[in-house]
């Protein structure tokens, strides 16, 4: 599909936008009108932008929420309720996108998503599947149940013809009347009574107010080419620069793809940056972190300081963090055309089918993002992350995000595009793409395939899909001191797009079957 509207004449702000309301009805998962996203964008002419359109807080949130009167977080409530919800940006963000540098119409763009989600397709047997597994989830809430079952109650098979009446009219609304279609009007009024209807707190003022934010990326270099990436709210782009700014004096060639010395290496940055992350980040709009400093090269060697090659440091000793069920929560797009344009966009809806709450008579899945933020300073959310002050439930604000669209360039031009789903995994698979390019001298399809290792401070634990660590290797690294391993079947998604001299070059991750492609 983003295809098609390249070849309509479309730039790839087009392709990028188009793609992003078609995965709303192919890709329910991730894919959404009722969760947020952010799009790093370099147009033909030089120019860097990012377009900032996560979920922010409703104003009736308020720290505590998820607290019970013993102070502790109450089990599902910020994953599995009404209360999880934060106020939706992917619609008034693509939209705002598309006005300022897109060149087909909203109605060209949103018609191949109406035309899918009226006429239905044929459900792949990943996505059958998965409305069988979430079906649980759904059963609590009768919209949702009957969107991902057959009319007769019972479930939905490979092959099926899956229609979305609800979601074509709401598309249709935003179609014709643009943001008000969706933030005002009757697809407003069907979010505020799904809203009453399970104790939510989405109001038609913060529908009314919620505006995308277009914010400057955050940059950085490394070995001669330029980082362009994700800013907070997001925490990605920031983590990305720091851990190459730490490898940076580090001949990772040389040591070689998973070798015990560049995965201890990696992880080491990996441990400290993500320590950085639960102190000092959070929605920049809210509190005042220390940017410049995550990014700086001088930090990053001040940081680095106590690496000791031959053994694991210690993370911080506090609290148990726990790794994220698996969970194809996100997704993520990248696009060139042959203008020189290039668009790295992730959205989510957090988990997998989010908050599985559908609205009502609208036909979209809203998101369980307030996850997102720290409920309670010093104790993990979902992913096993940490957070503190800096990303503490506020009135507005936006929970601080991992996801990290991205693109690389050398001597002026975009050489990569890349990204990827996979909560707080994000962003060590796009620095292992990046450094699978850059270092080791990978084509794409080889650099998105390869396996990867996370390590993120808390739990002190290195996540590592099968083929990561060599046998011989995970025992070096546990001489060394890394003591807890976990297996995990699939780490990200990184579709990515490659430059190589005039061809460009698509990879789909090949962990997602039918996941999103790199159109
Ligand atoms: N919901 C996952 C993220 O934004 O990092």
């Amino acid at each position: 599909m983003g295809v098609d509207v390249l070849r309509q004449g479309g730039n790839a702000i087009d392709a990028a936008v188009a793609v992003g309301f078609a995965l709303a009805v192919t890709h329910p998962s991730a894919g959404n009108l009722g969760g947020g996203g952010f799009m790093v964008i370099r147009l033909a002419n030089g120019e860097l932008v990012a377009n900032d359109h996560r979920e922010k807080a409703p104003l009736r949130a308020h720290r505590d929420m998820f607290l019970d009167d013993d102070n502790e977080i109450v089990d599902g409530l910020s994953t599995a309720s009404h209360l999880a919800v934060g106020v939706p940006g992917s619609v008034d963000g693509l939209l705002r996108i598309l006005a300022r540098y897109g060149t087909l119409s909203r109605q060209e763009i949103i018609a191949p998503a109406i035309a899918l989600a009226r006429n239905g397709f044929a459900l792949p047997a990943d996505l059958a599947r998965q409305f069988v597994s979430n079906r649980r989830g759904f059963e609590r809430y009768p919209a949702s149940l009957a969107k991902f079952t057959r009319a007769d109650g019972s479930s939905f098979e490979a092959g099926d013809v899956f229609r979305q009446p609800d979601l074509a009219t709401t598309l249709e609304r935003i179609s014709e009347r643009g943001r008000a279609g969706f933030y005002e009007g009757v697809t407003a009024d069907l979010i505020v009574a799904e809203m009453a209807r399970g104790g939510g707190l989405v109001s038609r003022t913060d529908l009314a107010e919620y505006r995308a934010v277009w914010r400057t990326p955050v940059l950085g270099t490394y070995r001669g080419h330029q980082i362009v990436s994700m800013p907070p709210p997001s925490s990605g782009g920031a983590l990305l620069i720091q851990m190459l700014n730490m490898l940076e004096p580090y001949d990772l060639a040389t040591l070689g793809r998973g070798s015990r010395d560049a995965v201890h290496l990696m992880v080491e940055s990996e441990r400290r940056a993500y320590a950085d992350r639960a102190e000092h980040m959070g929605d920049t709009d809210f509190y005042d972190v220390p940017l410049g400093m995550l990014i700086d090269k001088d930090y990053a060697r001040h940081r680095f300081a106590d690496f000791d090659p031959a053994a694991a440091s210690r993370s911080q000793a506090i609290g148990a963090g726990r790794w994220p069920a698996e969970s194809p929560d996100t997704t993520h797009v990248s696009v060139m055309d042959g203008a020189g344009n290039a668009v790295a966009y992730t959205t989510t809806l957090n988990f997998g089918y989010g908050s599985k709450i559908v609205v009502t008579g609208a036909g979209f899945l809203l998101n369980n993002e307030m996850d997102d933020f720290s409920s309670k300073p010093g104790t993990p959310n979902s992913f096993g992350l940490i957070g503190a002050e800096a990303n503490a439930i506020e009135p507005g604000k936006r929970m601080l995000s991992s996801m990290t669209p991205t693109l690389v360039l050398k001597d002026g031009e975009t050489v990569l595009v890349t990204g990827s789903p996979g909560g707080s995994t994000i962003i060590t698979t796009v620095l292992q793409v990046v450094t699978n390019v850059i270092d080791h001298g990978m084509d794409v399809a080889d650099a998105v395939a390869a396996p990867r290792f996370h390590h993120q401070w808390l739990p002190n634990q290195i996540r590592y899909e099968p083929g990561a660590l060599a046998l011989d290797v995970l025992g070096e690294l546990r001489a060394m001191g890394h003591v807890d391993f976990i297996e995990a079947r699939a780490i990200g998604d990184a579709n990515s797009v490659m430059r190589v001299g005039d061809e460009i070059i698509a990879r789909s991750d090949p962990r997602s079957a039918g996941g999103a492609a790199a159109y």
